[in-house]
């Protein structure tokens, strides 16, 4: 079996759900290569070596730059704030290395156009870890539009709702920071949201937003990005979308979910109940019609075949570890895997036009590959 020398940039809570990524695809799928948990790399050498005891990576560093260009090394994974993404996938990709990247893409449309081009001339496979397209119940219901149970899509209503952003004692972090985040609650919650949707419903075409700081300054810090972003889109297909991302959704820790209309159903999930789906099959007969709480944990189900038998539930973690199985298994066919650079592209040329439209106040068509 071949093997894959990986190292990995960043120790926090990323780079605790990577490594176990790594861990664990040998146990649950059946990868044709061998993934080998070479070096952590983190700003912290004390921080990077409890990562590296923990996790089982056989050595660590606090210079990346030397690290992406190391001969032995053949995947670089990025778990950085989003301000180093492109740096390190720059010199990545100059490098040849295949190149792994949590997401937003990157701080700005601009890098993420640099690191696109980039992967494309250096020809190095690459994936975004948005690793909600690997949720059992996000990939049924890809499987069940495309099937054409919904039909022609109406509406498409998304929402990432965390809380953490009313706790004045929190401690000040890069997410509040533009020049290391880029932004705030719309790269951090809302290109999940605008990953699923363009999966799920395909191409916005435009986008008209409202962004709001409701807590500008937190002690000595200013904060400069959004705590809360919301969006109206229409979707190619005509459907309208809204979207709404949030870091002060009081009463809601980590609600990740969406509605979905059709003319023959609709479809709910919210990522607070992980294992579930909500289906109306708008074809029955109206006297028995509503929403069916699905369990989704097989069979039938997307990965979860991989892990434990029908009924047996599986979470958060799982999601990592079938998004590098895929990437494993498309390596293996020398075919590219999704969502990679290209398609986080395309999630941040949204997210540009959503902060621009929030910025001048006007609709702006999303524009797409230039
Ligand atoms: N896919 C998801 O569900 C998900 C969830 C959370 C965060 N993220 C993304 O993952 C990335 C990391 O977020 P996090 O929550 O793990 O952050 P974190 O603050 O927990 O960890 C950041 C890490 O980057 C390292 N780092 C910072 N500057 C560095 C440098 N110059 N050289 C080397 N290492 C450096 C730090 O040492 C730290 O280990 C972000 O892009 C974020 O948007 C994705």
């Amino acid at each position: 079996m071949r093997t894959l020398n990986v190292a990995l940039i960043g120790y926090g809570f990323m780079g605790r759900a990577h490594s176990n990524a790594y861990c664990q695809v040998g146990h649950f799928f059946d990868p044709p290569f061998q993934v080998r948990r070479q070096v952590v790399c983190g700003r912290n050498r004390a921080g990077a070596e409890e990562l590296a005891r923990v996790w089982g990576w056989d050595e660590v560093s606090t210079n990346w730059q030397e690290v992406v260009t190391r001969p032995d090394i053949d995947l670089i994974d990025i778990a950085t704030p989003n301000v180093l993404h492109a740096p390190v996938a720059l010199a990545a990709a100059a490098a040849g290395k295949m190149i792994l990247c949590e997401k937003p893409l990157a701080a700005s449309l601009a890098d993420a156009r640099a690191m696109t081009a980039a992967v494309g001339r250096a020809g190095v496979p690459n994936m975004v870890w948005f690793n909600y397209r690997r949720v059992p119940a996000i990939a049924f219901a890809r499987d069940l539009i495309e099937r054409g149970a919904l039909g022609r899509l109406f509406h498409y209503r998304a929402t990432y709702l965390q809380e953490w952003g009313n706790d004045p004692t929190r401690p000040i972090n890069w997410k509040l920071s533009r020049a290391e985040a880029g932004s705030g609650a719309n790269g951090d919650l809302n290109s999940h949201l605008v990953d699923t949707a363009l999966w799920l419903a395909g191409p916005i075409t435009e986008v008209s937003a409202l962004m709001t700081t409701f807590v500008p300054q937190r002690g000595d810090f200013h904060v400069d990005i959004d705590d809360a972003t919301a969006a109206l889109a229409r979707f190619a297909s005509g459907a309208m979308g809204y979207f709404e991302a949030t870091r002060f959704a009081v009463g809601c820790r980590n609600r990740n979910g969406f509605e979905i209309h059709g003319e023959k159903g609709m479809l709910r999930f919210n990522l607070e109940d992980f294992n579930h789906l909500e289906y109306t099959d708008a074809t029955q007969d109206p006297s028995l019609r509503g929403p069916r709480r699905l369990l989704i944990s097989g069979p039938g189900h997307p990965y979860v075949a991989h892990y434990w038998k029908p009924g047996h539930a599986i979470g958060y973690e799982h999601t990592f570890t079938s998004a590098l199985a895929d990437f494993l298994s498309a390596l293996d066919k020398g075919e590219p895997v999704h969502p990679n650079f290209e398609d986080a592209l395309r999630v941040q040329e949204v997210l540009e036009a959503i902060e621009t439209s929030a910025r001048t106040r006007q609709w702006l068509v999303v524009k797409t590959g230039e």
